[in-house]
């Protein structure tokens, strides 16, 4: 099968995805800054490349050493209060080094791209379950700075014949199911992984963000995709779009939301001791509620998620707890 080259393939959802791919047959090669990845997530028989999806001259180099027929774009800046704080970053991240990378691969032949869109470019919906035909309307740079990378894909591909995969991600959380690789760094904000460290001992409490939302318990709603399941469902999307022909543009998520107060009780339930959790103000910028309408994927691709939520919750607990 085609070789595919992954930029950001050392961090947290691109590793997954590494190792979903080798699985499937295909040939690996991961660029990676390491600015958040780290070369230890990976197999150590992947071809591996440190260096940025801005630098020209060095994606054209791994390009033109690997000749790959397609492109996994994982690489970026993640966060929403750093986008606010720092919106040239993010604009620079994003949007300005991802249009570096379509030119680069428009010249060398790259046929498909799959890029690593978010929930964020909704802003906040109008109702949930949230299908993909919702008004795109970020609130934030962070969505804005991945809208823009959407549509110079679009126009790109109206312009070439290169076919895409945009992949909309929801929540994503756990790990691999065989501990290969996870969410590292300590500094992270992602619920489900903070909750998972309190109950690791690893932080000695945590804070819920708001109590008052108009949700059924007043706290905020998400809908949790597994990492190994959304993984997976990068190489569906990635043989779909090789056999179709067809670009395509699919949520990500389960379809199913869950509480900050329910993970809570669910990591509570897995870790079997109580977290020392502290009801906090609202978190600014923060949705109420945030569920995907995933049909489109699950209907297109005769795909579903694998893992259930305990799961999710079980291999992000065990990743926190490794090496204790
Ligand atoms: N939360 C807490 N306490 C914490 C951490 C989070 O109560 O310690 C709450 C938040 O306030 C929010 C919910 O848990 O209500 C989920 O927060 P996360 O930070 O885990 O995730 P977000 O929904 O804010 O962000 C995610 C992705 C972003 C993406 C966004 C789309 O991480 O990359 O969804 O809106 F942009």
């Amino acid at each position: 099968m085609g070789g595919i080259l992954m930029t950001g393939g050392a961090g947290y959802i691109g590793s997954h995805a590494v190792y979903a791919f080798l699985d499937a047959g295909h040939d690996v090669v991961v660029i990676d800054d390491l600015s958040t990845g780290a070369r230890a997530n990976l197999p150590k028989e992947v071809a591996f490349y440190e260096g940025s999806v801005g630098d020209r001259s060095f994606m054209e180099r791994v390009i033109r050493a690997h000749r790959p027929e397609g492109v996994l774009h994982f690489a970026g800046s993640v966060s929403v209060p750093e986008a606010v704080a720092d919106p040239v970053k993010y604009y620079r991240n994003n949007t300005a080094s991802g249009l570096e990378l379509l030119d680069a691969i428009s010249a060398h032949g790259v046929r498909y791209v799959v890029f690593s869109s978010t929930a964020a470019v909704y802003g906040v919906p109008e109702g949930v379950p949230v299908a993909e035909t919702a008004p795109l309307r970020p609130i934030n740079p962070y969505g804005w700075s991945k809208l823009f990378f959407e549509q110079q894909l679009r126009d790109l591909a109206a312009a070439s014949g290169l076919l895409y995969g945009i992949l909309r991600y929801f929540n994503v959380a756990g790990a691999d199911p065989k501990g290969r690789t996870g969410h590292s760094g300590p500094a992270a904000t992602h619920l489900i992984k903070v909750a998972c460290q309190v109950a690791a001992g690893l932080r000695p409490s945590m804070s819920v963000f708001g109590t008052d939302y108009g949700t059924r318990d007043g706290t905020c709603v998400r809908d949790f995709i597994d990492v190994a399941d959304l993984a997976d469902a990068h190489v569906a999307v990635y043989q779909h779009i090789r056999a179709t022909g067809e670009s395509v543009v699919f949520n990500c998520g389960n379809g199913r939301g869950y509480s900050v107060l329910e993970v809570l009780r669910a990591v509570e339930s897995e870790a079997g001791r109580s977290l020392r959790a502290t009801y906090a103000a609202r978190r600014p910028g923060d949705v109420p509620e945030l569920v995907a309408d995933p049909s489109l994927l699950f209907q297109s691709l005769q795909w579903r998620p694998k893992r259930t939520f305990a799961d999710t919750v079980a291999t992000a607990l065990a990743w926190e707890r490794r090496g204790l």
